[in-house]
Formats: C-alpha cells, structure tokens, sequence
C-alpha cells in the first residue's frame, strides 16, 4: 500500500484553512435539515461504532456534512476526492481536524496522486465504501480484492458510477454488495435534474460573465440532467438545442418544444455547448471544424471524456488562459473556441465552483446516509437483525422506504403536510377485482 500523507500535512496554512472550511461546513449544515435530523437520530444509537467508511467523493461543503454525519454515527471515516479539481482545500483540511476523519482530498491533483489518495482510503480498509464514480469499487476488485470479504457493501452516488456497476455486475466481477443511490427518486428527480441544471448554468455564467438569454445553446443528452440544463437555460431565455442518440428522448424533447438535431447541424449553430451524456467523444473534430467563432463549450457529465479535448488540442495554433477556469484554443483559420473548466465536470471543477445547492444535496445525502445504515443494519454477514445479510453481491436498488423516509423528513422540514390514502383507497388500489 502507498504512504499518502493526509491533506493537514500537504498545507501550508493549515489552520486559517481549516478555519475558513468550518465557516463552510457550518454554512452548508445550516441548509440541510435531513442530514441534521439523522445525525439526531444517530448520535443516541451511535450505529456505526465499529464501522471504516471509505469515501470518494467531490469533497466541499455539503458532502463534509455528510462525512461528519457517518463519523458522529460512530464510523471511522477516510475520504478523498472523486475528481482531480472538485475538491475545497480549506474543507479537506475542517474534515481532517475531526478525530475519527481522514481526509487525503486535495485540489489540483494529477492522475498518479490522484489514484494515490484512493488507495490511502484503501488502506484504511473500510468495511463500507462510499463512491461518486466507483473508483474506489474498482481500485478494490483490482487490486486489493483480499479487502471484499470484510466488506459488508458500497453506496454509489451517481449515473455513471451505476453504469460502471452494472457492467462489472453483468461480467460476474461485482464481489459486494452496492446501492444504486443515483437511481433513487429523491436523488435523480432532484439532483441530477434540479441540482445539475442550476448549477451547470449558475457557474458558467459566473465564469464567462456572460448572459444566456437569446444565445443558441446546445444540450447534448436530453436524460435527467440534460433536462434540468435544457429547463434552466429556457428559463434564462436562451433558444435551446437538444442532441439525443435515444429516440424516445429525444422525442421528449421535441414535444417539450425544443429543436433536436444531431450534433453535427448543432455544431454550426450553437453559442454554448454543455454535454450531459456520460459518454465519450460527444463533440469531436469533425464539429469543431463547424463551430462560430467565440463559442463556450463545457462539460457536466462525471468524466471528461465527453468533448474530445486531444483532438482540440492537436487542432489548435495556439492555446491561452482566457480567463479563470476559460482556456481559448485558436484554430488556422483563427476562430477561437472555449473550452470550460478543462472540459470535467463545470459545476463542481470550475474555479468558483460550489456544486450543486445546499438544500438538493441534503436530499441525496440523506439517501447515502440511511443506505449505510441499512448495510450496516442487514447486510452484514454476523448482524445482529434476524434479516441480516440480505445483501448478495451485485447492484442493489434502494429500498423504496427508505427512500420515502427521506421524503417524509424534508417534507416535515419545509412545512409541507401532504394527504394520507384513506382505508378504503389503500384497499381499492391493491385490489384487481374492482372494474367498471
Ligand atoms: P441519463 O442516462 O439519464 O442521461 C444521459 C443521456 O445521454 C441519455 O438520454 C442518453 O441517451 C444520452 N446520450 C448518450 N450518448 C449520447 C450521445 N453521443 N449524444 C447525445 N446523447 C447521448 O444520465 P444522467 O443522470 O442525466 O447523467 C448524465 C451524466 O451526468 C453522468 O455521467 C452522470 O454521472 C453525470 N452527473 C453529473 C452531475 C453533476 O453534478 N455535474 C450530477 C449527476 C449526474
């Protein structure tokens, strides 16, 4: 296993950073009442006393709260980032103060120390992981497969990270136990759409500084966070352009009123170009040989894979910083295109980035946290509950109730009262008998 310091011995300043992520650990906490009313709950059982988290996520202020939640559950906790400019320095360091955290989460890291930091989580030999992008499931079954016995499951956070898992699952590689957090109603229907459409186009316009409205701007995916970007950017008054390979979605968005077109009519004419699609070489060179002039192009799907930024680059004369987090590639016939935030994931590896709001956040790391729980609960193989070790290796849906429960405790927090079904509606939906 690697030597990989901790993020308190890799900064200079750590204490004013860890002052200054406290301020926004603190901040994030404040907005998110279903992580603090589990932490309630926890804090009397202390359920994960005896437990090693292993976490790999974006690391900023809200998934902090999340990392102090599963620690204050009893949990040992070691976390780094799930991508190389999406983590807060200054929040990394707040974690790693706390007694029962590790945190290796730096920003700016390259592709070596990056998988470095993984498997410093690793060596902590977690009974539980964590993921956003399942590398560290993979870092696991690769290279430390004699840790899966121990095991009890995993909890993965996003589209591709489920994708990735299912695909290992149907090769028979999948040894443990993992959640499809993503696939959740009260993360996808929120996160993924809400989340990702807010702060895709929040950060690129704080980025550029420049307005959406009556720009040509072109979502490639029309699936969960397609839809939030394409809903938002016509929210800002922008003309939205669909690409889709799927035909039902993009029938969707047609009967949304959107234009669809494929990527290549769409290349001549957008301004701004975000993919959604978790797929690769989305918009290649063949489009950039179409493009205008001045055009932004940014990235919000989990790798950053999806523009064909080699192929770019290998175009280009000459490449400069236009701004903070905007890198201009100048082609031969001087058309000068813009690429944000290195072509990852903008909302969360941009700059200025701070992810997805607080309050969206809480819902999908509320769904992490009562997943745990439940592994701990009935998964492992020696629990204590009658139903324990329920969980046989392989992709898992989360059970509807606990999702509902999430539900049920954001519901309570914002003040909303909803209906109950009567006896007897609850009788005539069950029932087959009932016809005209
Ligand atoms: P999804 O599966 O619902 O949607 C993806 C859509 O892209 C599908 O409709 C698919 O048909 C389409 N697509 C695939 N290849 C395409 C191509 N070559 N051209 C045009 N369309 C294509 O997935 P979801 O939930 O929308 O997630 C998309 C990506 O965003 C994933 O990588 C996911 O991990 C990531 N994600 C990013 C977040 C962020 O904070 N930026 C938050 C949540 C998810």
């Amino acid at each position: 296993m690697v030597d990989y310091p901790a993020i308190s011995e890799q900064l200079d300043d750590i204490e004013s950073a860890r002052e200054d992520g406290h301020r926004k650990i603190d901040w994030a906490r404040e907005h998110m009442p279903i992580l603090t009313a589990l932490q309630a709950e926890f804090d009397a059982e202390k359920p994960f006393e005896g437990q090693r988290i292993g976490m790999a996520m974006h690391v900023e202020a809200k998934t902090a709260v999340l990392v102090e939640t599963l620690a204050e559950a009893g949990a040992d906790v070691a976390v780094t980032g799930c991508n190389p400019l999406s983590t807060h320095g200054d929040v990394s360091a707040a974690l790693d103060e706390h007694p029962k955290i590790t945190s290796y989460a730096k920003r700016g890291v390259d592709d070596e120390e990056y998988y470095e930091a993984i498997e410093a989580v690793i060596a902590h030999e977690p009974t539980v992981t964590v993921d956003d992008g399942m590398d560290l499931v993979a870092a696991i079954h690769e290279d430390y497969p004699e840790l899966i016995d121990s095991i009890i499951g995993g909890c993965e956070e996003t589209t591709t990270g489920v994708h990735r898992l299912r695909a290992m699952d149907d090769d028979g590689a999948l040894e443990y136990p993992v959640f499809a957090v993503n696939d959740t109603p009260m993360k996808r229907l929120f996160d993924n759409v809400h989340g990702t459409g807010e702060s895709s186009l929040a950060n690129i316009a704080m980025t550029t500084n420049l307005s959406w409205a009556g720009k040509d701007v072109v979502v490639a995916g029309y699936g969960y966070c397609g839809k939030g970007v394409a809903k938002k950017a016509a929210g800002q008054n922008a003309n939205v352009i669909v690409t889709e390979v799927e035909p039902r979605r993009a029938l969707e968005a047609h009967m949304e009123g959107y234009d669809v077109m494929p990527m290549d009519e769409a290349a001549a004419v957008g301004d701004v170009f975000l993919t959604t699609t978790g797929n690769r070489d989305v918009i290649t060179a063949d489009h950039f040989e179409r493009m205008n002039d001045g055009v932004l192009l940014a990235n919000a799907g989990h790798f950053d894979i999806e523009i064909n930024l080699d192929e770019l680059a290998e175009m280009a004369v000459d490449e400069r910083e236009a701004r903070e987090g905007v890198r201009e590639y100048e082609l031969q016939d001087g058309r000068r295109l813009n690429v944000l935030a290195e072509g990852r994931l903008v909302n969360l590896a941009s700059p200025i980035a701070l992810g997805h709001p607080v309050e969206v956040m809480d819902q999908s790391f509320g769904v992490q946290a009562v997943c745990v729980r439940e592994l701990v609960e009935n998964g492992a193989s020696d629990s204590s509950s009658e139903e324990g070790d329920q969980y046989e290796a392989g992709v898992h849906e989360v059970p509807d109730d606990l999702d509902r429960e999430i539900a049920e405790i954001k519901l309570d927090a914002e003040g909303v009262a909803y209906d109950d079904l009567s006896d007897e509606q609850e009788e005539y939906m069950g029932s087959w008998q009932h016809g005209t």
